[in-house]
Order: structure tokens, then sequence, then C-alpha cells
């Protein structure tokens, strides 16, 4: 017989979340503060560089992740939940896995194919995967920012309900995934 699912998710899949989730939102702000006019030249380059390097540190913890996911046994929905909390929950939690692919990738895309440099991976001798291009840039450019509306509405979802079962329902979902290292 299959193991039951677990009660809740296990040590490094609860790291993984709770290290992406520091990365993630200051990687948003970043964003949209760095791309604001009149910013001064220092600040605006420096939160340049802190969002194309950690981006491609995210692009690696996202691959790990989706690996963990897709091999690693988690909990099965939580206890209690109507049918359409459960289905907005699994299609909450799938488009996040996409737009944590879907963002360092195309912020990747857009930064080579433009020809810009990425201090880290230039540091390391890692040279462009994809090949300058106008084109590709702008496309690339295009998807980035529509995902960061994407990404940035669904979180705010995901917060929300989060907080909700943490703090008003106190059913359990909270401690499935919190604290980042489970005691005992
Ligand atoms: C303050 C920020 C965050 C809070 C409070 C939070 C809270 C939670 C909670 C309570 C769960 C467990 C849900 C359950 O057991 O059904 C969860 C799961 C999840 N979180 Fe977050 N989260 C945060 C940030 C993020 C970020 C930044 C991402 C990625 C962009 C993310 C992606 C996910 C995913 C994909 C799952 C489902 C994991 C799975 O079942 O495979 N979270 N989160
Ligand atoms: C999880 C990873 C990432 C998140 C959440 C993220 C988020 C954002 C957000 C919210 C913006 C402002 C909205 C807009 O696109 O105009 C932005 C812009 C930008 N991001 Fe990212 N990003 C990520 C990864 C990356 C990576 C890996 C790179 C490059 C190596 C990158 C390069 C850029 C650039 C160049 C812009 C300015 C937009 C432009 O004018 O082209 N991003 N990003």
């Amino acid at each position: 017989m299959a193991d039951p699912a677990p009660q809740g998710y296990a040590a490094r899949q609860r790291l993984i979340h709770w290290a992406m989730a520091v990365l993630i939102l200051p990687m948003v702000v970043a964003g949209f503060v760095m791309i604001q006019q009149g910013l001064p030249r220092g600040l605006q380059n420096g939160l340049f560089i802190f969002h194309k390097n950690v981006g491609v540190l995210l692009l690696l913890l996202a691959v790990l992740r989706i690996a963990l996911r897709l091999t690693a046994p988690r909990p099965g929905p939580a206890q209690g939940l109507a049918p359409w909390q459960r289905q907005a929950a699994r299609a909450s939690h799938g488009l996040l896995y996409a737009l944590i692919l879907i963002m360092p990738l195309s912020g990747y895309i857009r930064v080579r194919a433009g020809g810009f440099p990425i201090e880290a991976l230039d540091r390391l001798g890692l040279p462009s995967v994809v090949p300058r291009s106008d084109a590709l840039a702008t496309a690339a450019k295009a998807v980035h920012e529509f995902g960061a509306y994407a990404l940035a509405a669904v979180l705010c979802l995901h917060i929300a309900a989060a907080l909700y079962h943490a703090l008003v329902l106190r059913d359990g979902v909270w401690s499935r995934i919190w604290p980042p290292v489970p005691k005992g």
C-alpha cells in the first residue's frame, strides 16, 4: 500500500519555501522601484545589480524546488476546506510554481539578449546562453513585465490566505509550513 500523505511539509520543503520567500519579496519591490524615473543613479545601479544577481540565484532555487515538488511526498489538501478553496489553493500554487520559473528566465533572457552584464556570472566567466537580439529582448521584457504584475497579484492573495488561516481560522494550515525548521 502507498504511504499516507504526511501531515506537514518536510524540513527541506519548508526551508526552500521560506528562503525563496525572503528573496522574492524584496526582488519584487526592487524591480518596481528600480524602473522609476528620477532615482539617484547610485541607488538605481545598486538595485539593478541586486535584482539581476539574486534573480539568477532564484532561478537555481526554482529548478531545485520544482524537482523537489515532483519527487518528494507532500501533505494532501488541508482538512475542512470548501471545494472552491481547495481549487483556489491548487490554482494559485500552480501559478506560483510557474512564475518562479518564468520570472528569472525571462529576466535572464531580457538582459542577455539585450547585451547587458550579469555581474556574478561574468565574474565566473559564464557566457550568455542566448544570442544577442533586440527582438528577443523586447519579447522577454514584455513577458517579465506581465509576469511581475501576475506574481504581485497572486502573492497578495497567497499571503492574505495564509494570514487568514493563521490568525482567523487557526485550522493548522499555517503550522504545515511554519516554522521553517520544524521542532523535534
Ligand atoms: C510572507 C510570505 C508567504 C507566506 C506567509 C506564505 C505562506 C504559505 C503557507 C501557509 C503555505 C502552506 C499552504 C498549505 O499547506 O496548503 C504555503 C505554500 C506555498 N507557498 Fe507560500 N507563503 C509566502 C510566500 C511565498 C512565495 C514568495 C512563494 C513563491 C513565489 C510561495 C509559494 C508557495 C507555494 C508554491 C506553496 C505550495 C507548496 C506545495 O504544496 O507544493 N509562497 N505558503
Ligand atoms: C524571481 C525572480 C524575479 C522577480 C520576482 C522579478 C521581478 C521584477 C519586477 C517586479 C520588475 C518590475 C516590473 C517590470 O518588469 O517592468 C522587474 C524588472 C526587471 N527585471 Fe526582474 N525579476 C526577477 C528576476 C530577474 C532576473 C534574473 C533578471 C536578469 C538577470 C531580471 C532583470 C530585470 C530587468 C532588467 C528589469 C527592468 C525591466 C526592463 O526595463 O527591462 N529580473 N523584475
